[in-house]
């Protein structure tokens, strides 16, 4: 063998595995980019707190009834006319999660003593203000909760709602 033809089949061997690199770097862009589209082209998050949470089914929860949804951080109140309200469990006084009291028909925070109606209006205590809510959508029989949106409030009004 001539030392062209090696110095040729060299330049092939170099030639070839920039192409194949080129091809595998293209590739590799190409899934990224195929990637992000699909992460793109998802569902809302419908994870936990922070984004839009399922809460579950409107029928899943009785009229006059209070339900804590641990992973959103908020109250799901169905009021007494079917409609909803999303109450986050943040106190307004300096953040501690708050409870709703059963027994005292209530929420009443453990930490200085604010307490809130069913509502979320304050009753008593050093709260400055009512407990935030969220915007709650219903869609195809289900309620979801927009936990990345928190509106204050001075008081509660029956807009705050959502009819199901
Ligand atoms: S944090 Fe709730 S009353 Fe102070």
């Amino acid at each position: 063998m001539s030392t062209e033809n090696k110095n040729s089949e060299k330049n092939i061997t170099r030639r070839d595995f920039l192409g194949i690199s080129w091809a595998a770097m293209t590739a590799l862009l190409g899934a990224e980019a195929a990637g992000l589209m699909f992460r793109y082209i998802q569902p809302v998050n419908t994870g936990g707190f922070g984004g839009i949470v399922r809460a579950g089914k409107v029928d899943d929860f009785q009229r006059g009834s209070i339900t804590l949804n641990q992973a959103g951080r908020f109250y799901v109140v169905r009021m007494e006319d079917g409609s909803f309200l999303a109450i986050w469990q943040k106190c307004t006084h300096l953040g501690c999660s708050v409870p709703f009291v059963e027994a005292e028909d209530q929420f009443h925070c453990p930490c200085h003593g604010s307490l809130y109606n069913r509502n979320g209006d304050v009753m008593g205590g050093p709260a400055p203000r009512p407990l935030d809510f969220f915007p709650v959508e219903i869609k195809d029989g289900e309620v979801f909760v927009d936990t990345g949106n928190p509106k204050q409030r001075t008081k509660y009004d029956p807009s705050q709602t959502t009819k199901a």
